[in-house]
């Protein structure tokens, strides 16, 4: 069976680790991609992304229907916005019933760990067995080789046949 990435990213750096895992697993790569995104820059980046975490927003999907039980190991990325993972997955979790599968986790932050965010994932996605998570302080401004190759590592220590 196949694997699948799905990932958001406003700036990249969640979209570039989410590339170096897929080609490690040759897996199938989906972009959760919202109708409406804070804005790329400035202070109401972070008030309109934080608000839309903190109300557990569910912005609309503009993706197509996707046929989740082709997969049965699904790697799931996000950036940290306000400690968590970003509203998207809020949407993404309601649209599909992801149960009996295997998750990896992996989050892109500024500065926090991540801890938060991996706990809400599982609690959002129970019934499922747990590969494990990483994180990484923003790839494109401090090393993205370096961050590539540690995603590539850790996919490389997971139980997966490829
Ligand atoms: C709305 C918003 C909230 C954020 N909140 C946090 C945070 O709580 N902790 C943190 O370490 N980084 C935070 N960041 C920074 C991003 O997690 C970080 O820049 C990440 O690498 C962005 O990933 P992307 O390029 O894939 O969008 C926030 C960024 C935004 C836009």
């Amino acid at each position: 069976m196949k694997s699948l990435v799905v990932y958001y990213s406003l700036s990249g750096n969640t979209k570039y680790i989410a590339e170096c895992i897929a080609k490690e697993l040759n897996a199938d790569i989906l972009e959760l991609k919202t109708k409406n995104n804070p804005p790329s820059k400035g202070f109401l980046k972070y008030l309109i992304g934080g608000f839309g975490v903190v109300l557990r927003r569910k912005p609309e999907l503009v993706n197509k229907k996707i046929d989740i039980d082709k997969y049965d190991h699904i790697f799931l990325g996000s950036p940290i916005w306000a400690g968590d993972f970003v509203p998207a997955f809020n949407t993404f979790a309601s649209q599909y019933d992801i149960t009996n599968k295997y998750l990896g986790f992996f989050a892109c932050h500024s500065g926090d760990n991540a801890s938060k965010c991996f706990e809400r994932f599982k609690d959002c996605f129970p019934n499922n067995r747990f590969l494990g998570e990483i994180s990484f302080k923003e790839p494109l401004k401090y090393n993205s080789q370096r961050a590539g190759l540690r995603a590539v590592d850790w996919i490389s220590l997971l139980p997966i046949n490829k």
